[in-house]
């Protein structure tokens, strides 16, 4: 049977003694999960390791430690796949999840973060009036729209390394946004446009999120929380008109324009046209403020190479800007949005592959 070190970190904050690795052996088949490791370490060397866990089936979201520096469930990572981003192919580092306080060891404080952020974007139905004798009929399509956000298990991977919640730890967060847009989803939900003023003007709200695609990567359940953000942004921007003080809307709204009219990005014209919509706009004197602010960060591009001023005052237009010109026309002769759930999509795609198996199974037989 293989032999598995597990290099894991410990720390015990009312100990007063600093975090330090231990290393134990466990001999162990590779298609069995981490955690079992972990639990076999406790089980038999030593009884003090802290681990949360319960249902060991990827159900219940107690068991999120980071695995070889990555965020994870430790019930659904199997030994031989963790092995195998071994830093040195050996051994397994497995330490507590990023962006909550430790309580022990691989144990951090839900409390303290993820859950105070879900409890943030209120997070239950707001019906509008008495409910019904019966049962809510809620359209079919309604409720695929919110699927994808229902799968949360709020195991608190996605909240452990995302980025902007280690700039910024007021920021809603990942999860807690795809809590946010299950319910924004939801046609039965009478507060819809309060929710979306919330997070749209809350300076730590979705225009905080920096779309690095971390939390995509990481659920475990396919949430996609960086997608669920920017639906909540399109929803707060292209059905609600929430201008909003973090500039979000008129940003989407500049970034939209420049691309219509030149192809690529005008960064020299971007961040002023965020501030403010034409000359007028500019000369409102908070985007004066927002403007003047923003210059010490103009310099330090050009000054450190990344911005070049030739550049940004001679910027072309793509060579067949009518082709660019021809997809926004169509899009803007729709009669509604289509928004794309992509966790549907998926299940979509999986029948386009068959059917064009078959396609090709039929061809080659005829
Ligand atoms: S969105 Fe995914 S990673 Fe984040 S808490 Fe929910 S299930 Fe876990
Ligand atoms: S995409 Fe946004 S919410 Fe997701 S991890 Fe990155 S910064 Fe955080
Ligand atoms: S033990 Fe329940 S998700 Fe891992």
């Amino acid at each position: 049977m293989p032999n598995y070190t597990l290099n894991i970190r410990r720390y015990s904050p009312e100990s007063g003694e600093p975090a330090h690795w231990e290393k134990f052996e466990v001999e162990m088949e590779g298609h069995r999960p981490v955690l079992d490791a972990i639990l076999y370490a406790r089980n038999k060397v030593d009884g003090s390791i802290g681990i949360r866990c319960s249902c060991q089936a990827a159900i219940c979201g107690s068991c999120g430690v980071r695995i070889n520096g990555n965020p994870a469930l430790a019930c659904n990572t199997l030994l031989r796949d963790a092995v195998a981003t071994a830093e040195d192919g050996i051994t397994i580092d497995i330490e507590p999840m990023g962006n909550m306080p430790v309580i022990k060891d691989l144990i951090v404080d839900m409390d303290a973060v993820h859950w105070k952020k879900v409890q943030r974007v209120v997070p239950w139905l707001i019906p509008a009036g008495e409910p019904p004798e019966r049962e809510y009929v809620v359209p079919h399509e309604a409720m695929v729209d919110v699927t994808q956000t229902m799968a949360c298990i709020h195991c608190g991977v996605c909240v452990s390394d995302c980025l902007s919640m280690e700039a910024d730890p007021d920021f809603v967060g990942p999860a807690a946004s795809a809590k946010a847009y299950r319910f924004v989803g939801d046609p039965r939900d009478a507060a819809t446009k309060d929710r979306l003023v919330h997070l749209a003007e809350d300076p730590s709200g979705i225009y905080d999120c920096t779309h690095c695609f971390k939390c995509v990567e990481v659920c475990p359940k396919g949430v996609a929380p960086m997608n669920q953000i920017m639906r909540l942004r399109r929803r707060a921007t292209g059905d609600f008109q929430i201008k909003d003080r973090n500039n979000g809307y008129r940003h989407e709204k500049a970034f939209v324009n420049i691309i219509e009219k030149w192809g690529t990005l005008h960064e020299a014209k971007l961040l002023p046209d965020s501030y403010g919509e034409g000359l007028l706009g500019k000369l409102n004197p908070e985007a004066q403020k927002n403007l003047i602010g923003s210059a010490p960060t103009a310099i330090r591009g050009v000054l450190s190479g990344k911005v070049a001023p030739i550049k940004v005052l001679h910027h072309h237009k793509l060579p067949d800007q009518k082709k660019v010109k021809d997809i926004y026309e169509k899009i803007h002769g729709r009669d509604e949005r289509i928004e794309l759930n992509l966790y549907i999509v998926g299940e979509d795609a999986d029948a386009l592959e068959e059917s064009a198996a078959v396609a090709v199974t039929e061809e080659g037989t005829s």
